[in-house]
């Protein structure tokens, strides 16, 4: 199964509450949350006390929380206390990412791993059988709206033929052109920012990735 997890970073600020509503009445659960520090992305977006709003306002919504951050292990437990259902840092960030990993499994997270494109996903195989998720950036991280970078896919085969089993989400430029392409390398998240929040109709993104197989 495809999950579908719109990103906030492309709602309308001034509307995200009726985004959200929006998002659960054409059937998705699930939000991907963007977090960046302006160090390890050239960028700011939020951080847990928007989550945490969120989650009281709508705790029907799972939250998916990706951490662009250098210091990522100062915020788990304030997500995790936001009601985050997953976390995911950047493979980037430590030469071992294992206490970090072990953090979130403290605090009852899911636990996700990300690799920019310049990452190898060889780096992500000392940690597959402690990760919920992966998730592949398919554009530099720090913005919405970029174009999709088609190479990065051969890291979804590489990993599921290294035998993860577990979620692998695919983030930047995704659009209904290439869900089905990514789907069939064996993505099961696809996060779509500008695809779904700037689309004219939303409801038809989401009928058209539940339909993807
Ligand atoms: C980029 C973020 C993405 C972003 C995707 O750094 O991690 O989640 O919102 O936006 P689109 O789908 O517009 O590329
Ligand atoms: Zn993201």
């Amino acid at each position: 199964m495809i999950e579908l997890a719109p990103s906030l970073l492309a709602a309308d600020g001034m509307r995200l509450g009726e985004e959200i509503q929006g998002m659960l009445d054409n059937g998705i659960r699930l939000l991907h949350y963007d977090v960046m520090d302006a160090h390890f992305v050239p960028n700011l977006s939020f951080g847990p006390s928007l989550c945490k709003a969120i989650h009281h306002q709508f705790p029907a919504v799972r939250l998916d929380v990706h951490l662009m951050m250098d210091n990522p292990g100062a915020f788990i437990q304030a997500f995790a206390d936001a009601g985050a259902e997953s976390i995911t840092i950047h493979r980037e960030i430590a030469e071992d990412v294992g206490p970090i990993l072990q953090q979130m499994k403290d605090q009852g997270t899911r636990c996700g791993l990300s690799v920019k494109p310049g990452t190898g996903a060889d780096t992500l195989f000392p940690y597959l059988d402690q990760l919920d998720s992966i998730l592949i950036m398919t554009v530099e991280p720090g913005f919405g709206g970029q174009k999709f970078m088609p190479e990065q896919m051969e890291k979804i085969r590489m990993l599921r033929k290294e035998g993860f089993q577990g979620i692998i989400s695919i983030d930047g430029g995704v659009n209904l052109q290439n869900a089905p392409l990514l789907a069939q390398a064996g993505a099961t998240r696809l996060v779509m920012g500008t695809a779904y929040f700037r689309a004219a109709d939303p409801a038809a993104v989401a009928r058209a990735v539940e339909e993807l197989v």
